[in-house]
């Protein structure tokens, strides 16, 4: 089928490589000209594993392109995906510019049938809005509405769209559910389960995932304060409360707080859709204040492990990124967790593998470094704020013999608190009390 995917950045140009993969034929649009130049040239404009390979496979065997001529593109197409993103407005709210600004532009070129659907994560109703921008348009022709919502993880994008653990389509006309699953028709033969709903429900499944996702850090965030009060170990927990299958083991692990691109502006938006709708999601505005709870106690936690006093002390933050394997600094724990100890005067020393060119756009007076060796020459204190592996592997050795003090905060859990203590550092983690030993894990 002849594809049109507008807006070009993680998941666009994941979706439209995926579909170009399928045996669709794809265009990617995006307004940035940067972005599109260097994608023709054959350069990704985005660290994601894996992704680089199959964009030049599609793109060598003519399935693949790039423009950003939105009128040719949206002329060719049969199926046009909506991509861009939904920022976060400073009410929480899920910002649509972008998205109405495409439904404009799609019913300006409109020359005949089109199923427009909608990839970007967008409130319940944006469906009904963008049928109705088409339809007052009076191009007279028909665009079936629907919702297709994205649940890949960056990092992993690739593996997650090839073989989803379900595909979620929104739609209320039959022909566009049959076009649909003619799109996605290698994951129907691979018996990907396909959930076909209305659009409304399909909005709010993806609202509803994150929610819940969201909520399930927290919770063992919570745990960690718990356990650190009490004396017990949150690894322990987790694994002990996550062996269940009714609860399973995946999002539990205690950390600095979520972060990154969707976590949380769509728990944000879920709290305001619903006060939209005259309710109060109280679990979802808890698990908001959580969050940023947890990420306030992060900058007490380095603070503690220096005896309460940051001021004048060098601070060596080794991860940028809200999680491993990506560039993406999007709303990154370790925004806070920096602008926290800068503002109660710590210097910053700082290195990520892949984001350091976007956290040079965040951050002023850091030191970027180029690798974790560098970040704790003359520190004070180290901190794992983002487990990339290179971080799991560390030469403590050549560690202890650059740093000034051998105090290491370990935001993400990645060493063991009694092999630390037993070489000689300072050794704080989160969840984990003390004198807790660590027990050998059958
Ligand atoms: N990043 C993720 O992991 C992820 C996962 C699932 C869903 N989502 C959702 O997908 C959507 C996109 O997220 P993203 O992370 O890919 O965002 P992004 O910012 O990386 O990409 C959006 C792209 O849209 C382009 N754009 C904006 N207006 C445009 C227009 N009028 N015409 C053409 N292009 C335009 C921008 O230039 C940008 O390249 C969001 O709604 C997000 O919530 C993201």
């Amino acid at each position: 089928m002849d594809i049109a995917v507008i807006g070009t950045g993680y998941v666009g140009l994941v979706t439209g490589a995926g579909l170009a993969d399928f045996g669709n034929d794809v265009v990617c649009v995006d307004v940035d000209v940067a972005k599109i130049d260097a994608l023709k040239q054959g350069r990704i404009p985005i660290y994601e594993p894996g992704l680089d390979k199959i964009v030049s496979r599609n793109v060598a065997e003519g399935r693949l392109h790039f423009t950003t001529d939105l009128d040719a593109a949206i002329r060719a197409a049969r199926a046009i995906f909506i991509a861009v993103g939904t920022p976060p407005k400073a009410d929480g709210s899920a910002d649509l510019r972008y998205v109405e600004e495409v439904a404009r532009t799609i019913a300006r070129y409109m020359n005949g049938p089109k199923l427009v659907i909608t990839k970007s994560t967008v409130p319940i109703g944006t469906g009904r809005m963008i049928e109705k921008i088409i339809l007052e348009s009076g191009v007279g022709h028909k665009a079936s509405i629907v919702s297709n919502p994205e649940f890949l993880r960056e990092g992993s994008a690739i593996e997650d769209f090839m073989r989803p653990d379900r595909v979620v389509i929104g739609a209320s006309d039959a022909e566009a559910i049959e076009l649909m699953k003619e799109i996605y028709a290698p994951l129907h033969s691979l018996e990907i389960p396909f959930v076909v709903t209305n659009v409304e429900s399909s909005e709010l499944i993806k609202y509803a995932a994150n929610g819940f996702l969201a909520t399930k850090i927290s919770f063992i965030n919570e745990c960690a304060v718990l356990c650190e009060k009490i004396g017990a170990d949150v690894q322990d927990v987790a694994r002990g409360i996550g062996l269940d299958t009714r609860i399973g083991p995946k999002f539990l692990q205690a950390g600095p707080g979520f972060g990154g691109s969707c976590f949380p502006k769509d728990t944000s938006a879920l709290a305001d859709i619903a006060r939209q709708y005259e309710y109060n999601f109280q679990l979802i505005e808890a698990v908001l204040r959580v969050n940023a709870d947890i990420k306030e106690r992060m900058v007490d936690k380095v603070a503690n492990a220096l005896d309460g006093e940051v001021r004048g002390k060098t601070i060596g933050i080794l991860g940028l990124a809200f999680k491993p394997e990506t560039d993406d600094m999007r709303d990154s724990p370790t925004i806070p967790l920096i602008n926290g100890l800068q503002k109660r005067g710590a210097r910053i020393r700082a290195y990520d593998p892949e984001a350091m060119e976007n956290a040079r756009t965040i951050f002023d007076g850091v030191t970027f470094c180029k690798d974790a060796y560098e970040t704790a020459e003359g520190v004070d204190a180290l901190v794992i704020a983002t487990e990339w592996n290179e971080f799991r592997a560390l030469n403590l050795e050549r560690v202890k013999k650059v740093v000034r003090k051998a105090v290491i905060i370990d935001l993400r859990n990645v060493y063991d608190p009694t092999r630390m203590k037993a070489e000689g550092f300072a050794y704080t983690c989160v969840g984990r009390a003390d004198d807790i030993r660590v027990r050998e894990r059958v």
